[in-house]
């Protein structure tokens, strides 16, 4: 049964004033929520009617010598309290639970997609294990908010005025005498509220950052392992969880330090009340059987007065836990639908970059300096350049992922923020640096983000493209097989094959390689690169690679170097210059030869063929030699 939908939006509901934010959160649910109280409260007020009919058993029918009927009708009478207050208590448990499960799963709900939808700057500085946390451990306090602080509180509340209304109507000096530690007990419940607000909330944050840690280290698990950094790791995590050990005893600290002052408290309440009534039946103030009642009473008087204090308490962790999702939901999302230009069809993909300038919101300096350049529409514009040149952050640009902090940038003539995100998106086809498969399958992750249904021979003809079809169809389950932990595991050339032909299957006006090829060896790029170039036919299409033979092909080739153009043109022309483009060159076919040379004299020895150029780019001892290639 699909699960059927549910839409609020909380952030209309958010609200300082703690209360008030509960209170909107419960929309939709009041009706409920309101039908268990009146449950517990009508529950209340049977349990005080038991009371008073032992009263009257004992004052008016066996005190009288009377052993009718009456006494039929009694146990009738007790037996119907008994029964009632279970079906009332059984409903209003039913109504609880409705309502806070349901505002739980809605909460979920809302988180999940609110995460999804903030800007890649939110996901840089916002620590994964913290967004965890927040989605599932606080909105289990919300939930137990609801579910068990709240309605108990409304129940404690109801049962200690009934109770307090009914003793008072059979003596109200003892009902004045059964409450005098009330405001006592007020004040040391308010004093550990706030205690254990504030030691739970160092406790949520301190369990995020080991959330954080775990999380991180799982993800780097085979990083840990390669550096044999167990042991490092190991003292970090068990610092950070000491320090969770040290806040969470801090927490239960104060709870257990609570109990007993409210238990002593509570305890003198009740056997000064017990001592003041029996006294008083003993003189002949009240009936034995007012007695008896009052007993009862006073005991429903005083267990709620304990239990007020401890929901108090507990209540406090609520109160933290929803602050920390207010928090969240107040983070703005990312607009994906701002913009004030609504094109109809697709782009042509005209890109002009007009001394356009970036820097990271974090960043102390800019990324990206006075980048200018034009590509017109089925262009391809090449980037190369060293690593941490700014190649990646230029074209994170375009798809608005990122905005552009300097100059203009404009796509068909229109400045590039007047488009909303959502339609960039749709006609930008990203194959990125280090591609993400899903933990589905092979089909599922190749039609991602297509939006509509494609058939087998869509899917084989882009997986063919992309040069990864005959490794599919040699796993057992062909295109159903399950890619990531519960499945197989995909060498790296393979999930950006994968990747790519995701990409080519969206058919996007503008595609943007970022290093696309960079982890499959040279045969296979040659012929991914024949199928790109196939693809690329029509589009605007930005390359990122370090092989110049990936690059050659290009209409333009722009060299960059920390942030800025330092050569640009056709491969020829930069041929034609001196420069770092025609060292790379020499440098790679000098490579190139000399392995092939290698290879042919000890045509048995297998070679671990060099993948960039990079490396001897940014080795300083290789500098004589480039400048010999140079010359
Ligand atoms: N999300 C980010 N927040 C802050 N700074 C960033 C971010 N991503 C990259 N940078 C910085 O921006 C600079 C350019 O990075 P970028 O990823 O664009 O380089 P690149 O040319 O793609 O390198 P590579 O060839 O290694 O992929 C680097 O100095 C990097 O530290
Ligand atoms: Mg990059």
């Amino acid at each position: 049964m699909p699960a059927p939908v549910t839409r609020f939006d909380f952030k209309t509901a958010v609200s300082d004033k703690r209360l008030v934010g509960l209170w909107r959160m419960l929309t939709g649910f009041r009706l409920a929520y309101l039908g268990a109280v009146v449950g517990v409260g009508v529950a209340a007020v049977l349990q005080t009617g038991n009371a008073l009919l032992l009263r009257y058993l004992v004052d008016d029918v066996l005190g009288q010598g009377r052993f009718d009927h009456i006494l039929l009708l009694i146990g009738l009478g007790f037996v119907a309290l008994a029964l009632g207050q279970g079906t009332l208590s059984f409903l209003s448990g039913a109504l609880t639970a409705r309502t806070s499960e349901g505002i739980a799963r809605r909460l979920r709900n809302y988180l999940y997609d609110h995460i999804q939808r903030m800007s890649f700057t939110y996901h840089d500085h916002m620590e994964t294990g913290e967004l965890i946390q927040r989605a599932t451990s606080d909105v289990d306090a919300v939930r137990r908010f609801f579910a068990d602080q709240a309605i108990n509180a409304g129940h404690i509340v109801l049962l200690f005025v009934i109770n307090f209304v009914a003793l008072w109507s059979l003596n109200a000096r003892l009902a004045l005498l059964s409450v005098v530690v009330v405001p006592l007990i007020m004040v040391v419940s308010v004093f550990f509220f706030k205690k254990v607000m504030k030691a739970y909330e160092a406790f949520q944050e301190q369990e995020a950052k080991l959330s954080t840690t775990l999380q991180e280290n799982l993800t780097g698990v085979r990083v840990v392992k390669a550096f044999a950094r167990q042991a490092y790791e190991q003292e970090k995590f068990e610092q950070d969880n000491w320090e969770q050990y040290q806040r969470g005893r801090r927490l239960l600290t104060f709870h257990s330090l609570f109990w007993p002052s409210s238990d002593i408290l509570c305890s003198f309440q009740m056997v000064g009340a017990f001592l003041a009534g029996a006294l008083m039946a003993i003189n002949g103030t009240i009936s034995v059987g007012t007695y008896l009642a009052a007993v009862r009473m006073i005991v429903w008087l005083i267990w709620p007065m304990r239990n007020l204090g401890r929901l108090i308490v507990q209540m406090s962790t609520g109160m933290v836990s929803y602050m920390r999702v207010v928090k969240l939901i107040k983070e703005e999302r990312e607009p994906l639908d701002a913009g004030i230009y609504r094109p109809s069809g697709n782009v042509r993909g005209e890109i002009v970059f007009r001394d356009v300038c970036f820097e990271y919101d974090n960043g102390d300096s800019a990324v990206l300096k006075g980048i200018s350049f034009r590509g017109e529409p089925g262009q391809a514009v090449a980037l190369l350049g060293s690593t941490g040149s700014g190649k990646t952050s230029l074209v994170n640009l375009l798809p608005r992922f990122y905005e552009y902090t300097g100059g203009s940038l404009t796509l068909d003539g229109v400045e590039l923020r007047e488009y909303p995100r959502h339609y960039l998106r749709q006609q930008i086809g990203i194959v990125e640096q280090e591609p993400f498969l899903f933990s589905r399958t092979i089909r599922e992750n190749i039609t991602y983000g297509v939006g509509r249904d494609v058939s087998d021979e869509e899917v084989e003809a882009a997986a063919r493209m992309a040069a990864i079809h005959d490794v599919v169809v040699s796993f057992p389950d062909g295109y159903n097989t399950l890619v990531g932990e519960k499945g197989i595991t995909l060498s790296g050339g393979q999930k950006q094959r994968v990747a790519i032909a995701r990409t080519l299957l969206k058919d996007p006006r503008i595609l943007i390689l970022d290093d696309a090829t960079s982890s499959v060896d040279t045969e296979t790029e040659g012929e991914i690169r024949e199928a790109l170039e196939r693809l690329m036919e029509g589009r605007t299409t930005f390359i990122i690679a370090h092989r110049i033979q990936s690059v050659m092909n290009a209409d333009l080739i722009l060299v960059l170097d920390q942030g800025r153009i330092v050569q640009r043109g056709t491969h020829d022309e930069l041929m034609a210059q001196e420069g770092i483009y025609r060292r790379i060159y020499d440098m790679q076919a000098r490579i190139e030869d000399e392995l092939e040379q290698e290879l042919t004299e000890h045509a048995s020895k297998v070679w671990e063929i060099p993948e960039t150029w990079e490396e001897i780019w940014e080795d300083e001892t290789k500098e004589e030699e480039l400048a010999y290639v140079a010359l």
